[in-house]
């Protein structure tokens, strides 16, 4: 009788989808080998499907005239076909039992394989970025990630919100502080034989100057401002000189739009969003958090603290308050009108609340012209969202809805108002109260797993004079 074979991956067996005695083809690369005194060959391989690695049983039968075998190493590739079995172990509930084994792919120079199966640094991963998604860890780090997104995507449809794939390419500065990178097709011997700026750009592919986005927002403004519930998901791009653990060149941004709504609206629906992407996590990927557990690399809180804690929320004018109050000597002076660095941060997230904090109504001098301008003139209706272990992940505002305030702020922050008429166009035609915030995905995930580099969540980081791979 032919046997019917099934193309599977790891995660389906481990997790006890197929029944026992069923015949399997499983495809993966070798984590380990060895071969007991009786000649058994044990492989634990892995597809990266799941964290676990599936144990692999050869019996002599099997390899007898295929002396191969016994020459795998880890990093080679293979097609095991076999039966799924209850292992006799605890380490693990089901094993296979090989019935042929196919190389796809050798491990050229055993020894000098980058992933051996000792610890790495995440500094030597970083050098070998093509080969770290074999790791546990950026394994792990890699299905967290794919889940958070798949839940966001799902959490804003259940609230009525449309994706809108804004524009990469733009010639707005949405954060208005001009770190953008600049898009251009034109070369060397035009920019030599050019007389001005302006007959530069003219003759460059759009015909005027253009850069990667620093945020989709302001385009996603304008469907808000129709649709009413919208978001901008998609890559974003900054120019800032800035290494540090947590800021990237490139990185990916969400940023929900709500018509009609105030701060304490989208507030709400931040915290509500964190806790039923935790929630989820907790439920649907444990084994990978768990692995950052068991490695010691803790988040600063548990994540099931998280989903049941209530978020402090404060004024800007508060925190300051408390930073004083502290006595610590700051690297930033505190007083009323500083931008807070990371210190301040991680007093008020780690030492003095120990939880996730809120903090409201920024003053305008620090915030981007966008914001809705408060009754006291000085402040703007904004919010930030500070992690313990990371600081910053979410920013957010009203947005400015009156046509002469917004006319105002463009002004004094110093910005070309022509560029932005069709923003300016949202205030003139039907104007509506509205707010909305962005979140940094990386930032989000290096919170949930205790990974404080940023570099180690996304999967090739460009950050400042690296842009490898
Ligand atoms: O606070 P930001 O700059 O806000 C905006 O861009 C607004 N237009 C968002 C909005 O209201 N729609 O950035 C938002 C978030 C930050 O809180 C942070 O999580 C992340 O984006 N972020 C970065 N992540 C990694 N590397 C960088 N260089 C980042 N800059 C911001
Ligand atoms: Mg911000």
């Amino acid at each position: 009788m032919e046997i019917k074979m099934i193309i599977t991956s790891i995660t389906h067996i481990i997790e006890g989808k197929l029944l026992t005695e069923t015949h399997i083809t499983v495809n993966g690369w070798v984590k380990t080998k060895r071969t007991s005194k009786i000649g058994i060959i044990f492989i634990s391989m892995n597809d990266g499907s799941c964290l676990e690695n599936l144990q692999i049983i050869i019996k002599k039968n099997v390899y007898n005239n295929k002396n191969y075998i016994s020459k795998l190493t880890t990093g080679c590739s293979i097609k095991v076909k076999g039966l799924i079995k209850y292992s006799p172990t605890t380490k693990q509930k089901y094993e296979i039992h090989a019935t042929n084994i196919t190389i796809l792919g050798w491990v050229k120079d055993p020894s000098s394989y980058p992933i051996s199966p000792k610890k790495h640094s995440m500094e030597y991963l970083r050098k070998i970025a093509h080969l770290r998604p074999r790791t546990n860890i950026i394994g792990a780090i890699t299905r967290i990630r794919h889940k958070i997104i798949y839940k966001i995507h799902k959490f804003l449809n259940n609230h009525g919100f449309y994706w809108i794939p804004t524009p990469i390419i733009t010639t707005t500065d949405t954060e208005g502080n001009g770190k953008m990178f600049r898009v251009s097709t034109l070369n060397k011997n035009h920019l030599l034989s050019s007389q001005n700026k302006k007959d530069f750009f003219k003759k460059d592919f759009f015909k005027k100057e253009t850069f990667l986005t620093v945020s989709g927002q302001l385009n996603a403004e304008s469907y808000s401002c129709a649709l009413s519930r919208i978001y901008a998901f998609g890559p974003t791009f900054r120019a800032e000189n800035s290494n540090t653990k947590k800021h990237l060149a490139e990185f990916w941004m969400l940023e929900p739009e709500i018509a009609f709504a105030k701060l304490n609206d989208i507030i709400k629906l931040a915290i509500d969003m964190l806790i039923y992407i935790t929630k989820s996590l907790l439920d649907e990927r444990d084994k990978d958090l768990f692995f950052f557990e068991k490695k010691k690399i803790k988040n600063k809180i548990k994540l099931n603290k998280l989903i049941s804690s209530n978020f402090e929320q404060i004024d800007y004018k508060e925190a300051i308050k408390i930073l004083k109050k502290s006595k610590i000597n700051f690297k930033l002076p505190v007083h009323w009108g500083i931008d807070m660095s990371t210190e301040h941060e991680k007093y008020l997230t780690e030492k003095y609340f120990k939880t996730p904090i809120i903090i409201t109504n920024y003053p305008k001098k620090i915030k981007p012209f966008y914001m809705r301008l408060n009754k006291d003139n000085k402040t703007v209706s904004s919010m930030d969202i500070l992690m313990p272990g990371i600081g910053e992940i979410i920013g957010g505002s009203e947005r400015e809805e009156r046509i002469k305030i917004l006319d105002k702020r463009i002004k004094e922050s110093k910005l070309n108002k022509k560029k932005y008429w069709w923003y300016r166009d949202l205030r003139i035609y039907g104007t509506i109260p509205h707010a909305g915030f962005g979140m940094g995905i990386e930032r989000l995930i290096s919170f949930i797993t205790g990974v404080t580099n940023i570099k180690d969540i996304v999967p090739f980081p460009r950050t400042p004079k690296n842009a490898n791979f």
